[in-house]
């Protein structure tokens, strides 16, 4: 009973310390008008796609009606959430064209289980195309090939392990410039592949791995805040961690909104896998930190600044992936809190929803979903651009919406 008291009295002052001040929209997304909106562009991608075999949706910058796109090898982490996109849609509406079209998109992903390794990004590639696949597909053949390709991804993804650190190597092309065993915040979401792999086969090795990786990111890569570092890097050889940096934020001691949302799907997800309390309160505590600084933006936009610390303030491009990754990481993670979390965490993620919804769909001249993401301010890339992963996390949160809360929202 204590502890229920007192959960509530820390919930009360989050909300008190950190409740927008703003309130400009209703509370709920117009859920089937949303999932129309959604399915009409996926299907206007789908024709685009017809003929198109070696390259996959990347981005869309403002005034442009046709996908940029890249083409479908290890070096572009992008190359998996077209087909993810195709799976939620098709989880949502059931359509056969958009299976078919999944089916078909899987089938060019499948290479991966034997090219050779680039980098950590394997997972996002594998994860987001044929672990959906997998998990999606009414055919046991088609599901049975995703499973054999992503048992053997997940072998090479955990090749990048390097035991004295305790973490995997993100980028190998990049020891020298970082001077060491580099890890970013984003690799925590491909520990989905390890624990997944792990479960179907019963690989311990792999599920150790995976617990190593989080809890040595735990240790060194975020601030007493909660909030998180983009890059740790780490002395190949002792393990000892050197220092601690960014590489897509505005600065070191700055919080990249996209990393802080990296950070707080990772752990919810790591949390699913282990069940191990102290993966929850890392993933509470990315949260709150998150939503402390999305609040002290003071509008009743939902989605933050591409980085929290961008001294313009709103004047800075916003980053409607952040927004995303964390309204669907949300709804996942109010099912493992307590009662009083749960309703905050849900009626922040349907804020973030109703706030991209309505501010941030693209017309029907631009075939992404969403618009306004920023994917790499400091090499000045992707600036204020529709970007296919904002489309996948928002899909997969309709979805994750319409399972935890049925899909009444209208
Ligand atoms: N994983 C790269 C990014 O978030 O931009």
């Amino acid at each position: 009973m204590k502890k229920k008291i007192l959960y509530f009295a820390l919930g009360f002052s989050l909300l008190t310390a950190c409740s927008a001040s703003t309130d400009c929209h209703d509370k709920s997304i117009p859920f089937n008008q949303t999932v129309e909106t959604c399915d009409r562009k996926v299907h206007r991608t789908m024709a685009e796609m017809v003929g198109v075999t070696d390259s996959m949706p990347r981005n869309v910058y403002p005034g442009q009606t046709r996908w940029n796109k890249r083409p479908n090898v290890p070096e572009e982490w992008c190359s998996g959430f077209w087909d993810g996109c195709l799976w939620y849609d098709y989880a949502l509406t059931g359509k056969q064209d958009v299976l078919q079209a999944a089916t078909e998109t899987g089938e060019r992903m499948l290479y991966l289980a034997h090219a050779p390794l680039f980098d950590h990004d394997l997972g996002f590639l594998t994860i987001t195309s044929l672990l959906n696949g997998y998990r999606f597909s009414p055919d046991s053949t088609e599901r049975n090939i995703c499973r054999n390709a992503l048992l053997a991804a997940a072998d090479s993804l955990a090749l990048l392990f390097n035991p004295r650190v305790g973490t995997l190597l993100s980028w190998p092309r990049n020891i020298d410039m970082f001077g060491g065993h580099n890890t970013i915040m984003d690799n925590m979401l491909n520990l989905e592949l390890l624990f997944w792999a792990a479960d179907e086969t019963g690989c311990e090795d792999l599920r150790t791995i995976a617990v190593s990786h989080a809890d040595t990111t735990m240790a060194y890569h975020f601030r007493e805040d909660g909030t998180c570092y983009h890059v740790a890097v780490y002395d190949p050889l002792t393990g000892k961690h050197l220092y601690n940096c960014t590489h897509q934020g505005l600065n070191d001691s700055s919080v990249w909104a996209r990393g802080q949302a990296w950070a707080i799907y990772g752990y919810t997800m790591v949390y699913r896998y282990t069940h191990e309390p102290r993966h929850l309160a890392m993933a509470e505590k990315a949260t709150d930190a998150y939503l402390c600084l999305l609040h002290a933006q003071k509008d009743c936009d939902y989605v933050p600044y591409w980085d929290f610390c961008d001294p313009r303030g709103d004047k800075a491009p916003r980053d409607a992936s952040a927004a995303a990754v964390v309204a669907s990481a949300l709804y996942e993670l109010q099912q493992y809190v307590d009662s009083a979390k749960a309703i905050e965490y849900t009626e922040q993620a349907d804020r973030m929803m109703v706030s991209l919804s309505a501010d941030y769909m693209a017309s029907d001249d631009c075939p992404a979903i969403l618009l306004h993401s920023t994917g790499h301010h400091p090499a000045g890339s992707e600036i204020d651009a529709a970007i296919i992963y904002a489309d996948y996390y928002f899909l997969e949160a309709l979805y994750r919406l319409s399972h935890t809360l049925g899909s009444s929202t209208e």
